[in-house]
C-alpha cells in the first residue's frame, strides 16, 4: 500500500476513535485514553483529579504517591498530554486541592457529612518528615507547585480562581483557621483564546472568586457542583464545542455539557463510577425529554 493511503487509513481510524468517544464516558485510564485523541481537537478541558493522599477511589493512578513531589511530577505527565489535545484557542480549568502533611495528611468527612465511600486509605505509606517541606501540620502548597510546573511546560495561567465553599466540611483544628476554598486554575495554550467576558459579567462570573456550595452527588465522594462548572463552560466554550473531563467521577461535567448543548468526552477509571454516571446521564436525558414534551 502506498504511504499516502496508509496515512489516510491511519487518520480515518484515529478520527473514528475520537468520534466514538463523543458524548460517552469511556471506562479506563485517561493517561492511555488521551493518546486516542487528535492533536488540538478539544475546545475545553475541565477536571478535578484525585488530590494527593486524600481519598480512595479504587484504582486511581494519581494521588497515592509516597512523596508529594512524586504526585506533582506524576500529574505533570498528564498535563503534558492534555496540552497536545487542547485546541489552540482552548482553555483548561484545573480544580485541585491542597492537603496538610502528617497524620495521614488529610481531613475526612465525618458525622452527617460522611458518605458511604468515605474511608481512609489505611495502607497508604507517605514519606517521612524531613524537617523542611515535609513536616506535620505543613500545608503542602500542591496546587501552586502543579501550576508552576505547568508554566514550565508552556501553559499560560490566566486566572487563579478561588472556589469559596459556602458550606465547607467542618474541620476540628484548634490552632489554625478553617479552610473554605479550593483553587481552580484557568490555563490556556496561546495568547488568543475563546472567552466571553460580556457573558461572564451577565452571569456574575467575571470575578476571580466564585462562591458556591458543595453537594454530594450520589455515591461519589468528591464531585464538583454544577453551579461551579456551568458558568465556566458557558463563558469559555461555544455551543457544540467538545469538552473533555479526563477524571469524570460522577459525571458532573457530562451533565453540565448536556444542559449547555456542548459535546463531552469523559474518562473514568473506576467501573462503578462509570456505571453510576451513565445511569445518572440516562435519567437526566429522559427527564429532559419528558419536561420538553410537557
Ligand atoms: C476528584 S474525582 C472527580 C470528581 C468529578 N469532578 C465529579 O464531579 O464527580 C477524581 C476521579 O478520577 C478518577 N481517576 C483516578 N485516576 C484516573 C485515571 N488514571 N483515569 C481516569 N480516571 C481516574 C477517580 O476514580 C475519581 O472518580
Amino acid at each position: 500500500m502506498k504511504y499516502g493511503q496508509c496515512l489516510k487509513n491511519y487518520l480515518r481510524k484515529k478520527y473514528q476513535l475520537q468520534t466514538n468517544m463523543i458524548n460517552t464516558i469511556t471506562c479506563g485510564d485517561c493517561f492511555e485514553l488521551m493518546d486516542k485523541l487528535e492533536d488540538n481537537s478539544i475546545n475545553l478541558i475541565i477536571t478535578s483529579p484525585p488530590y494527593f493522599n486524600c481519598r480512595v477511589y479504587g484504582n486511581e493512578t494519581v494521588g497515592r504517591e509516597i512523596h508529594p513531589k512524586e504526585y506533582v511530577e506524576n500529574f505533570l505527565t498528564y498535563t503534558e498530554k492534555l496540552k497536545r489535545v487542547l485546541a489552540k484557542d482552548g482553555s483548561f480549568y484545573l480544580n485541585i486541592g491542597d492537603v496538610y502533611f502528617g497524620t495521614k495528611g488529610f481531613s475526612r468527612n465525618t458525622g452527617k457529612y460522611k458518605r458511604k465511600t468515605d474511608e481512609h486509605y489505611k495502607e497508604h505509606k507517605i514519606a517521612k518528615q524531613d524537617g523542611k517541606w515535609l513536616q506535620h501540620k505543613q500545608l503542602l502548597m500542591i496546587p501552586e507547585r502543579v501550576a508552576i510546573g505547568m508554566q514550565e511546560q508552556g501553559w499560560i495561567l490566566r486566572n487563579k480562581l478561588i472556589w469559596e465553599k459556602s458550606n465547607p466540611i467542618p474541620v476540628h483544628s484548634a490552632d489554625r483557621r478553617y479552610p473554605v476554598y479550593e483553587h481552580i486554575f484557568h490555563f490556556v495554550k496561546s495568547r488568543k483564546y475563546y472567552f466571553d467576558l460580556p457573558l461572564a459579567k451577565k452571569l456574575g462570573n467575571h470575578r476571580d472568586v466564585i462562591r458556591t456550595s458543595v453537594h454530594a452527588f450520589g455515591e461519589h465522594q468528591a464531585s464538583f457542583p454544577l453551579s461551579l462548572i456551568k458558568p465556566l463552560i458557558e463563558t469559555t466554550s461555544k455551543v457544540d464545542d467538545v469538552i473533555l473531563d479526563p477524571f469524570m467521577g460522577s459525571g458532573t461535567t457530562a451533565i453540565a455539557c448536556i444542559e449547555l448543548n456542548r459535546k463531552y468526552i469523559g474518562f473514568e477509571i473506576n467501573p462503578e463510577y462509570c456505571y453510576l454516571s451513565n445511569v445518572k446521564i440516562k435519567t437526566f436525558r429522559e427527564n429532559l425529554i419528558k419536561t420538553k414534551s410537557e
